[in-house]
């Protein structure tokens, strides 16, 4: 018990130190303190790493941070139509932000990208922002922060980015490559799970949120028929278990037309012989990517993860998944909850999909690295799925390390013995997502801070439209 409580209490204090002041007031928490590294870019503050400071900070009723937090990035979005391919585009948020000072006055720097490893772009920004919204609105009720003109602006903008300019006819969001948490050349561009979960549930933020005058019934209109061909399109044809993979073996290919069964054109040549053994059982999950001509069966940690909390999964897909986890628990879980993507792209295709990247060298990083800040993502799909005894599992497995330590970014090797290799120390997402996991298990009820309900949607329309 001692032990436990002085766990807690140095998570406290490292997050406290993380956090960001501007001009007196406290706006968001930088993503890494370690004494030992060049900072880089880990002095700043990204919107999605403090998505799991900014949960805690709610949990623990204190919400002036979270608020500070959103008014400010809120006022960084980029906000002018943009016909200067070197400007951000209308809509989009910053990937992160940091304080600079000129003539004694105290500014907010924004980077879009522009200034990142490979200026790739952060399209997973808004979507944080907007779940984060809702979360900083559910848990203290201020939805008058929400309804603000400003606020309902920056939505109508967001929205206006992701659903009306577009190249393809897919309910999916089309992304180029690493542009969210896996924010280098991995081969996830086109339609990652990821992003597809994440505008799932920023799309359901939105609605909560959206006031019906003027431009937002509009907007309204247009979620709910995207909403409901998005959740069709995921729970369909990302599905992958035994029976579907036999489904898929079986296909023919070059079918024509509206009635085509293999619908995205997918040989059968493409299942991975490491997917079949895998999968087993009641197991299931959602596949990484799914394109023209293209399933990556990849697993990867955050997608399905935010699936199951945002019911973009089913019900029983969820069960499926958290099944999956249970089987191959060594595999996901290992000595460090949990892998961001199984299994690692190695040898010829590690040189193709990520360019030779020594930094995500196979099960390293961002390729079969395990990141302890999943471990809040994976405690609320277990309270979410009834399968509590999974969190105490790994939570239990991280506390007996990440002190020691000392709170790292990510662990290597094929069930995350090692510390990462290039892992920064004192990351604070994965000291919050500690904190936050231990809140969630005291007090499963915050669990409504993050999560969306089941809905159940018309699949006949679906069908129809999506054949059209
Ligand atoms: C790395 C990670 C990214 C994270 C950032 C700050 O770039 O890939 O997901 O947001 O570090 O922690």
């Amino acid at each position: 018990m001692l032990a436990e409580n002085t766990l807690v209490k140095e998570a406290y204090a490292a997050l406290e130190n993380a956090i960001l002041y501007y001009r007196g007031q406290p706006v968001g928490t930088v993503a890494a303190r370690d004494p030992e590294a060049a900072a880089l870019n880990y002095d700043q503050c990204f919107v999605r790493d403090f998505v799991s400071s900014g949960l805690f900070f709610l949990m623990q009723g204190k919400p002036e941070i979270v608020r500070n937090f959103l008014m400010e990035v809120l006022r960084l979005q980029s906000r002018e139509p943009q016909l200067e391919c070197f400007q951000p585009g209308q809509g989009l948020f910053p990937a992160s932000f940091k304080v600079v000072e000129r003539e004694g006055e105290e500014y907010l720097t924004a980077d879009f990208g522009e200034q990142a490893i490979a200026q790739v772009a952060p399209i997973d920004s808004c979507f944080w922002w907007l779940i984060l919204l809702r979360a900083y609105v559910k848990a203290t009720g201020d939805l008058k922060l929400a309804h603000r003109p400003d606020f309902q602006h920056g939505i109508h903008l967001i929205l206006q980015l992701c659903l009306e300019a577009r190249f393809d006819m897919f309910p999916t969001l089309l992304v180029p490559d690493g542009s969210f948490m896996i924010d280098r050349r991995m081969g996830v561009y086109g339609y990652p799970l990821e992003i597809q979960a994440l505008f799932y549930a920023a799309l359901r933020a939105a609605r909560e949120l959206l006031l019906p005058s003027g431009f937002g019934s509009t907007y309204l209109q247009a979620i709910e028929t995207r909403l409901s061909h998005l959740t069709y399109h995921v729970r369909k044809y990302y599905w992958l278990d035994l029976k579907r993979l036999n489904e898929i073996y079986r296909y023919k290919g070059d079918e024509f037309g509206a009635l085509a069964v293999n619908r995205f054109n997918v040989y059968s040549d493409t299942i991975p012989p490491w997917s079949i053994e895998w999968l087993m059982g009641k197991g299931g999950y959602l596949a990484g990517n799914l394109g023209p001509g293209q399933i990556d069966f990849r697993f990867f940690g955050l997608g399905n993860l935010m699936a199951i909390i945002a019911s973009l999964a089913t019900a029983s897909q969820a069960q499926a998944i958290m099944a999956l986890l249970e089987q191959r628990w060594q595999e996901l879980v290992g000595y460090m909850p949990m892998k961001i993507c199984f299994p690692a792209v190695e040898g010829q295709d590690w040189r193709t999909i990520t360019g030779s990247d020594p930094k995500n060298i196979p099960w390293s990083y961002h390729n079969g690295g395990n990141w302890p800040v999943l471990l809040w993502l994976l405690t609320a799909a277990a309270l979410k799925t009834g399968k509590v005894e999974l969190a105490h599992r790994a939570l239990a497995i991280a506390e007996q390390r990440l002190l020691d330590d000392q709170w790292p970014e990510y662990y290597d090797d094929r069930n995350g013995r090692l510390i990462g290799k290039e892992a920064r120390k004192y990351q604070t997402w994965t000291i919050a997502a500690f904190l936050v996991t231990k809140a969630l298990l005291a007090n499963p009820e915050y669990i409504a801070l993050i999560s969306f309900d089941e809905e159940s949607f018309n699949e006949e329309s679906n069908a129809t439209a999506c054949s059209v």
